[in-house]
């Protein structure tokens, strides 16, 4: 037989060879009190209409006080785990700025209560693009045969984080946590992840920061220096563009084209946003998923809460070519690329 017939032929954006960390469960959890628009603005100068039309937000969910970030990714892991039908990982990943303390990292103590001891877990900080840059290290741990399996968590609780009198954040933000396991598979199933595109620009670290409380503000700083603090119009300008620029950089990685993707599912800061997003790359804003409303910007957790609205609608179909993407503080930004696999999502 002719040789170069028996090569095998690389679907665009698949490598033809070598291990791929492929999706197999998802899993996620918010907490269960709700904050309506009209609750915030009761308490500080907006209106539930503001809200609604600048961001797309209708309500949030917000943890009680007690209730700290691992709270919520123990149950989004042991969600996504019974999901993916298996009891054992060998790292976890937990994206988080909001770990339960500075010192030590959050993973750890997740991994134990949720069963899994004695594995790798390590916490990664890419603010609102932390989920892709925690997918992207679970899967180069697998790529490189240092795991088989990986549970990767984005949990956020910026309620904890937010100036409660501040209607530029109090407004935007919520709490939520969300999982995936990632498992060793080939380059061209269902699943599999694609190439990422991962950046970051620290020209701008002040855009978005919570100024003191580190090391260059140890334990000092008046109160509002220890809130999370964000440039709003700035922020959302660069949004547009990186998150564009990125999702245009991972495809053209991948061998795909723009109108190739079924189905965007970027991080959900505002609506606005992802209108903007999705006009500059010239595509419908309905290939954009949606549920800002329902949850608010939930910083690491928001990518895979979308991921599972969009399961559970059943807007998300296996085979789908889908998009994920984020941007944040840092600033960071990161996209991949994968088709829909066949989950069940509890
Ligand atoms: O997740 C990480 C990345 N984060 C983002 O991507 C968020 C990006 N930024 C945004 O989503 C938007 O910039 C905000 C929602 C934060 C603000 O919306 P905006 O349409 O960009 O408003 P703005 O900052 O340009 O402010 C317009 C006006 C200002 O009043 P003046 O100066 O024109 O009198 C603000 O003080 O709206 C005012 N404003 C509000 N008014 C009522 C800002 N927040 C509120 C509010 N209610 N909650």
């Amino acid at each position: 037989m002719n040789e170069k017939i028996a090569e095998v032929v690389p679907l665009p954006g698949v490598p033809a060879e070598g291990t791929s960390a492929v999706l197999c469960g998802l899993g996620t959890f918010v907490p269960p009190r709700v904050v309506p628009n009209a609750d915030i603005a009761a308490r500080l100068d907006t209106s539930e209409e503001w809200i609604r039309a600048r961001t797309g937000i209708r309500q949030r969910h917000v943890v009680d006080p007690g209730t700290a970030t691992s709270d919520l990714a123990v149950e989004a892991g042991m969600l996504a785990l019974k999901s993916a039908d298996i009891e054992d990982v060998d790292a976890l990943v937990l994206a988080t700025t909001t770990p339960d303390r500075p010192c030590p990292a959050t993973a750890p103590d997740v991994a134990h209560r949720i069963g899994l001891d004695r594995i790798a877990a390590f916490d990664v900080n890419a603010v609102c693009t932390g989920f892709l840059y925690a997918l992207a290290s679970g899967a180069g741990l697998i790529s490189a045969g240092v795991a088989e399996r990986v549970l990767v968590i984005g949990a956020d609780t910026f309620s904890t984080i937010v100036d409660p009198d501040s209607r530029a954040t109090a407004a935007i933000f919520g709490d939520g946590a969300g999982a995936v396991v990632l498992r060793a598979g080939a380059p061209h199933e269902l699943g599999a992840l694609g190439p990422f595109d991962l950046g970051s620009d620290g020209q701008d670290a002040d855009l978005i920061m919570v100024p003191a409380g580190g090391s260059r503000q140890p334990r000092s700083g008046t109160e509002d220096e220890r809130y999370f603090t964000m440039a709003g119009k700035a922020v959302f300008r660069k949004a547009i563009f990186q998150m564009a620029g990125s999702a245009q950089s991972v495809l053209h990685k991948a061998g795909l084209r723009v109108r190739d993707v079924d189905r965007f599912v970027i991080h959900q800061a505002n609506a606005r946003i992802l209108n903007g997003v999705a006009d500059m790359l010239g595509q419908p804003a309905a290939k954009f998923v949606r549920n800002i409303d329902d949850v608010g910007n939930t910083a690491a957790a928001s990518v895979p809460l979308a991921l599972t609205a969009a399961c559970a609608s059943g807007e998300l179909r296996p085979g789908q070519q889908v998009l994920l993407g984020a941007f944040g503080g840092g600033l960071t930004w990161g996209s991949t690329v994968l088709r829909w696999p066949d989950i069940s999502v509890l």
